[in-house]
């Protein structure tokens, strides 16, 4: 079946980490007009949407994942005069504006935990999930995300309430149908706004098993997503949304949904079932982060999930995010072959099938940051295991050499300006420490030099953009050698292929074709160097 043409299909996305992208006003945190001093350059690189994460207003426990008012801009983020400006603009320069919708939780400071957790008997009790503890214990044995136990006892009114991540992001429960109800007029609220879609985040957790059973394995405290993910009356709240919030508008739908499988993803994309666009690979980011590099692995999750979902789904794509750490330095390698990396990934996102989304930094090569104390960190996660292992009698230098290993402020550096003081990010104190090689990676030295990451993404962009066999072709994966991920995208006659080198070995292999683009001056046809990149016409 051919895929059926959509705009949000066609568009490639740029994911702004607000906090960390550009600050307007010296106070060390980026913020809405510092977003609207650099959309030229974006519009320059050629991307069609920006994705903000949250900007609403928040205690900031997870960096804005915990909103205290929906409809309300965070003041450090500026106001929302100031977004109207930021969408108004961006508007006018032909780019689209989709917001993060957190809605598993609240922040425990939202005014409807406030008033559920005044009293059992309430209007608001039942916005979220307690329960009376069992022989002095939680009602389960759920693990959390950033606490051991997924649950935290409330003292003035003698029961539990469950939070997957921090205790101060209290899950949301969706049977109830005034929960529900809430969040469909949050989203019509927005898109009144005039903004073009929503990333909607944790939300294949939204729904827990009836009865909240014990997760099976040994210990205390089990994390293990078993109960509370992919519950099928997930599917039903989601369709339910569609009907109530996103049929009757044109707009960019992406969930990220934990432990996607190539079924869940044609599922949530089906039009016919009417619940979203598409949603999130995460499969590959997963694995590398986890297991480290293996080439082997790697083609085989993308040729699995790109011959899965031709023609039958659509899905998200990205090497980058802000909870990850950044792909060149894990996958790719930031000492010997930072440059070759960078755009080896990017002729990688940008001719897969599915939307590609680009998080910021990556275009100029950025690498993962790293700190020297736990002092340095703010990532909640980080953070709060630190200080529970810790205060549980492990040795702090162990712990903190293992946290750090796994922050997700690897990702979150302020975005390299130029090589000015803190990289050009802000005059005054940043939030979280500037990565130090700034003075080397950064925007300005990128669009100086023609050989640059930054116009190799811009390359590519344009590349894809122009050539639709890239979008929507089918993908048919070639025999190559173990190191080459070699693949063709064909449709209507066109016939692409793509060569990548995942090693840093030299490889012989047969090229042929016209060559459009790569990350080297070719000088052997027949042999790759080292996390070689080439893109081919064939016919
Ligand atoms: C998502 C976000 C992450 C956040 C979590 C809780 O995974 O991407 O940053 O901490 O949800 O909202």
């Amino acid at each position: 079946m051919p895929e059926q043409r959509q705009w949000w299909k066609e568009a490639v996305v740029y994911q702004i980490y607000p906090k960390s992208f550009n600050d307007s006003n010296g106070d060390g945190v980026g913020d809405l007009p510092g977003i609207v001093a650099r959309l030229d350059v974006l519009k320059m690189l050629g991307v069609d949407v920006l994705w903000l994460t949250p900007i609403y207003a928040s205690p900031e426990v997870d960096n804005g994942y915990d909103i205290s008012d929906y409809r309300a801009i965070h003041p450090q983020f500026g106001t929302m005069a100031d977004f109207e400006q930021l969408l108004n603009e961006a508007h006018s320069r032909g780019m689209r504006v989709i917001m993060d919708l957190v809605v598993n939780h609240t922040s425990d400071q939202h005014p409807w935990f406030i008033e559920s957790r005044k009293s059992r008997d309430n209007p608001y009790r039942d916005y979220y999930i307690w329960r009376d503890g069992k022989n002095g214990r939680e009602p389960n044995n759920w693990g959390g995300h950033f606490t051991q136990s997924a649950w935290s006892f409330d003292a003035a009114t003698g029961q539990y309430y469950l939070h997957i991540f921090s205790p101060q992001q209290p899950d949301l429960n969706w049977e109830n149908p005034a929960v529900r109800a809430e969040v469909d007029a949050i989203i019509a609220w927005w898109l009144a706004k005039g903004i073009d879609g929503f990333r909607l985040d944790a939300i294949n957790l939204i729904s827990k098993a009836p009865g909240l059973p014990d997760n099976a394995g040994a210990g205390r405290y089990v994390f293990a997503i078993e109960h509370f993910c992919k519950e099928p009356r997930f599917h039903t709240y989601l369709h339910e949304l569609h009907q109530a919030a996103f049929a009757h508008h044109d707009v960019l739908t992406v969930g990220e949904c934990a432990d996607l499988q190539v079924a869940d993803a044609i599922a949530i994309s089906d039009p016919a079932r009417g619940e979203l666009n598409m949603a999130f690979l995460f499969e590959h980011t997963n694995y590398y982060h986890k297991v480290g590099k293996d080439a082997q692995r790697l083609k085989e999750i993308l040729t699995r999930w790109q011959t899965g979902l031709h023609g039958r789904g659509w899905a998200g794509i990205a090497f980058n995010n802000h909870d990850q750490p950044r792909v060149v330095s894990s996958f790719g390698d930031d000492i010997r072959f930072r440059v070759e990396t960078a755009k080896l990934f990017a002729t990688l996102l940008l001719t897969l099938e599915g939307t590609p989304f680009l998080y910021q930094g990556e275009e100029i090569g950025m690498t993962d940051a790293t700190y020297a104390t736990i002092e340095e960190y703010n990532d909640v996660g980080t953070v709060n295991v630190y200080r529970e292992q810790v205060a549980a009698g492990a040795d702090p230098q162990v712990v903190f050499a293992a946290v750090r290993a796994t922050s997700r402020d690897r990702g979150r550096s302020p975005y390299q300006w130029d090589a000015t003081a803190n990289a050009g990010f802000t005059t005054g104190s940043p939030w979280i420490g500037v990565n130090p090689n700034y003075r080397e990676i950064n925007l300005a030295a990128n669009l100086a030099d023609p050989a640059s990451v930054f116009h190799y993404y811009r390359q590519m962009i344009a590349l894809r953009k122009r050539t639709p066999a890239l979008i929507y072709g089918e993908f048919i994966a070639q025999a190559a050698p173990a190191a080459l991920y070699v693949y063709q995208r064909l449709d209507q006659g066109q016939c692409y292929q793509i060569v990548l080198n995942l090693s840093e070995q030299r490889v012989a292999y047969p090229c042929m074709g016209d060559l459009l683009i790569g990350n080297y001056a070719v000088t052997d046809q027949n042999r790759l160097q080292p996390y070689e990149a080439r893109v081919y016409r064939l016919v």
